[in-house]
C-alpha cells in the first residue's frame, strides 16, 4: 500500500476521485481507519472536546496535542496524518507559526499541519510551506474564532461568498495543498471548488467538494448530546459501550463473571 502524499490530493481532484478523512486522537482508531482506507487523519484540536473534556477548542495547547499526534502518526501505514495548530500557536505571525509547525514535525511523525483562517493567515501558510512543510487551510466556520463569529454560525452565505472566495484564493496562493470548508452552504462550497486548483475538503459543506472530513466521535455515535445536522452517524458506539458496561456490571454483581474459563487453576 502506497503512502498518501500531497500529490495524491492533487491528482484526486484532477481525476474526480473523492478524498475521505476522519479525525483521530489515538493509535487504536488510527489503525482501524488507516486499514479501512481513509485517506487522511486529522489530529484535530477537537481533541479538546472529545478527549480532554473542555467545552471549546480554545484551551488546547501544542503540548497536549503532541502525544496524541504521535500516537496517530505511529499507527498508520498509508493514511496522511495532519497535525492541527491550536489556538494561540500561530496568529502572532509567520515566525510563531513556523516554530509551532516545527514542533509537530520534529516531535511526531505527522506529514502536514492545518491552521485556521484565509486572508488573515496567508503569511503564516506561506512561511510554513517555504520550510517544506505541507499546509492544509481551513476557512468558513473556524471554531477557534467562535466568539468572534458569534457562535456556531454558517459562513459564506449570500454576500459573504466574496469573502469566502477571497479566503480560498489566499490559502491557495500561499501554497496550501488543500483547504477545509467548514459549515458553508453547498452552493458556496461548489463555487469555491470550481474556482480552486487545490482540493476542497468539506465539513458540513455539501456534496460539491473534492473530499469529506468528519469528527470521528460524531460519525461513530460516541458523542453525548446533539451532533451537527451535517453528520451522518455510521455507528452507535455510545449505545454499544453503554450496554456492554451495564452487562458487565450486572454479571459481576450476580457472580456470572468471571466463569471457570476466565480463571487460572
Ligand atoms: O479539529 C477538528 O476536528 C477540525 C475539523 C472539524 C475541521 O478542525
Ligand atoms: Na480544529
Amino acid at each position: 500500500l502506497k503512502r498518501v502524499r500531497t500529490r495524491h490530493f492533487q491528482s484526486a481532484k484532477e481525476n474526480g476521485i473523492k478524498i475521505t478523512g476522519l479525525t483521530s486522537y489515538d493509535q487504536l482508531t488510527a489503525g482501524i481507519f488507516d486499514q479501512a482506507g481513509i485517506d487522511f487523519l486529522l489530529v484535530g484540536d477537537s481533541a479538546g472536546n472529545n478527549v480532554l473534556g473542555y467545552d471549546t477548542t480554545l484551551p488546547v495547547t501544542i503540548d497536549e496535542l503532541i502525544p496524541l499526534t504521535r500516537a496517530v502518526a505511529n499507527a498508520v501505514s498509508r493514511a496522511f496524518v495532519i497535525a492541527d495548530l491550536p489556538f494561540g500557536s500561530y496568529e502572532v505571525g509567520p515566525e510563531e507559526a513556523l516554530h509551532s509547525a516545527f514542533r509537530f514535525m520534529k516531535e511526531t511523525h505527522a506529514h502536514a499541519v492545518k491552521l485556521e483562517g484565509g486572508v488573515r493567515s496567508a503569511e503564516q501558510i506561506r512561511r510554513i510551506v517555504a520550510a517544506g512543510i505541507p499546509v492544509m487551510g481551513h476557512i468558513g466556520f473556524t471554531p477557534q474564532s467562535e466568539h468572534g463569529l458569534g457562535g456556531h454560525v454558517i459562513q459564506g452565505r449570500g454576500d459573504q461568498v466574496e469573502q469566502l472566495l477571497a479566503d480560498a484564493r489566499a490559502v491557495q496562493d500561499a501554497g496550501a495543498f488543500a483547504v477545509v470548508l467548514e459549515m458553508v452552504p453547498a452552493e458556496s462550497a461548489a463555487l469555491v471548488t470550481a474556482e480552486l486548483r487545490i482540493p476542497t475538503i468539506g465539513v458540513g459543506a455539501g456534496p460539491h467538494v473534492d473530499g469529506q472530513l468528519l469528527v470521528w466521535t460524531d460519525w461513530a455515535g460516541l458523542t453525548a448530546g446533539r451532533i451537527p445536522r451535517f453528520v451522518r452517524q455510521y455507528a452507535d458506539l455510545r449505545g454499544i459501550l453503554g450496554e456492554a458496561a451495564a452487562a458487565y456490571r450486572a454479571d459481576v454483581a450476580e457472580g456470572t463473571y468471571p466463569g471457570p474459563e476466565h480463571s487460572y487453576d
